[in-house]
C-alpha cells in the first residue's frame, strides 16, 4: 500500500478526480462538522430514518455522515449530492444507481461515534469499518464469539494491556472483509481468519472470487480501522474531511 496525500481545495462543490482504477480513495470524516445544509441533501428515506433516533447525538451524526457522503461521491460524479440515488444489496450493501456510470464509482461507509470512514473507488467492491475502542471489552463470549480458535489462542498471549486494542483492530479488519462481500454481519464471523497481526494481507473466503486484500487504516485516535478489497488494490489515498463548507 503506497499512502498518498491530496491536494486542498475550499471549494465544498469543486469537482474530484474518480480514483485511477486499482487505486482507493478513503475519507476521514468529523461528524461533530456537518458539511453546510446537511440535512437538505439527504433523501425522503434518509431523512426519515434521521427522525427515528431516539437520542439527538445520533441523528446528528447520521445526517452529518450521510450529507459529507452525498456531498463527497456528488463531487467524483459531477452531480447535486441531493440528486444521487442508492439500491441496496440483500444484506443491506449500498451502492450508487440511477445514470450510467454512477454505479461504477464503488463506496463504502462506516461510522462510529464523532468519526466515519468512507472508502470510494472506480469499480473495485470495498469495504470500510472504523470502530471506537471500548476499554471493557473484549469478554470471554465476545471474543470466542468472533474469533477463530487461533485468533483466540493469539489473543491469549499478548500481555493483557494489549488485548483490547489489538481485538478491536481485528475486529475492524473482520468487518471490512464482512462488508466488501456485501455480507456484513449475515456472515459468521469465525469463518474468517485474519489473525491478530495488522499488516496488509490476502484473506480467503469461500464468498469471494478471488482473495480479499485487507489492509489495516490510519484512525483517528481512540479508534481502530480497516479497508478491504476484493481481488487487491493499488495505491490508497487518504483525505479529511472536516470543516463545515469544506472537504479537504
Ligand atoms: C453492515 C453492518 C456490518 C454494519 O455494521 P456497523 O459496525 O454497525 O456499522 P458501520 O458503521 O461499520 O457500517 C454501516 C454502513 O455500512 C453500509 N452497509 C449497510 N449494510 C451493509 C452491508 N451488508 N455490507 C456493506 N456495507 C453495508 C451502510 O452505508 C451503513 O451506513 P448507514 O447505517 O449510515 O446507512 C451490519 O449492520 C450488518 O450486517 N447489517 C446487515 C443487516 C442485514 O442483513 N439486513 C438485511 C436486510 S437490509
Amino acid at each position: 500500500m503506497r499512502l498518498g496525500t491530496a491536494s486542498r481545495s475550499r471549494d465544498p462543490a469543486a469537482p474530484l478526480e474518480r480514483p485511477q482504477p486499482s487505486d482507493v480513495h478513503i475519507w476521514e470524516l468529523d461528524l461533530r462538522r456537518p458539511p453546510a445544509h446537511a440535512l437538505d441533501l439527504l433523501d425522503a428515506a434518509e431523512q426519515e430514518r434521521a427522525r427515528r433516533f431516539v437520542f439527538a447525538i445520533d441523528q446528528t451524526r447520521y445526517i452529518a455522515a450521510h450529507g459529507w457522503m452525498r456531498q463527497i461521491l456528488g463531487r467524483y460524479l459531477g452531480r447535486a449530492p441531493q440528486d444521487l440515488q442508492f439500491t441496496f444489496g440483500l444484506h443491506g450493501k449500498p451502492a450508487l444507481s440511477g445514470r450510467r456510470n454512477d454505479a461504477s464509482l464503488c463506496f463504502n461507509l462506516s461510522h462510529s461515534l464523532d468519526k466515519a470512514l468512507l472508502a470510494v473507488s472506480n469499480g473495485l467492491p470495498v469495504g470500510v469499518d472504523i470502530e471506537a475502542i471500548r476499554p471493557d471489552l473484549p469478554d470471554s463470549v465476545l471474543a470466542a464469539g468472533v474469533l477463530t480458535p487461533g485468533e483466540l489462542d493469539e489473543l491469549a498471549q499478548l500481555p493483557p494491556k494489549q488485548q483490547t486494542d489489538v481485538f478491536f483492530a481485528c475486529w475492524a479488519r473482520k468487518e471490512a472483509c464482512m462488508k466488501a462481500l456485501g455480507l456484513g454481519l449475515a456472515l459468521e464471523p469465525r469463518s474468517l481468519h485474519v489473525g491478530m497481526i495488522p499488516a496488509r494481507q490476502r484473506v480467503l473466503s469461500d464468498h469471494a472470487p478471488d482473495y480479499i486484500d485487507l489492509s489495516p487504516l490510519p484512525s483517528p485516535s481512540g479508534h481502530a480501522a480497516a479497508l478491504a478489497v476484493l481481488g487487491g488494490f493499488g495505491k490508497m489515498l487518504y483525505r479529511q474531511a472536516s470543516l463545515p463548507g469544506r472537504s479537504d
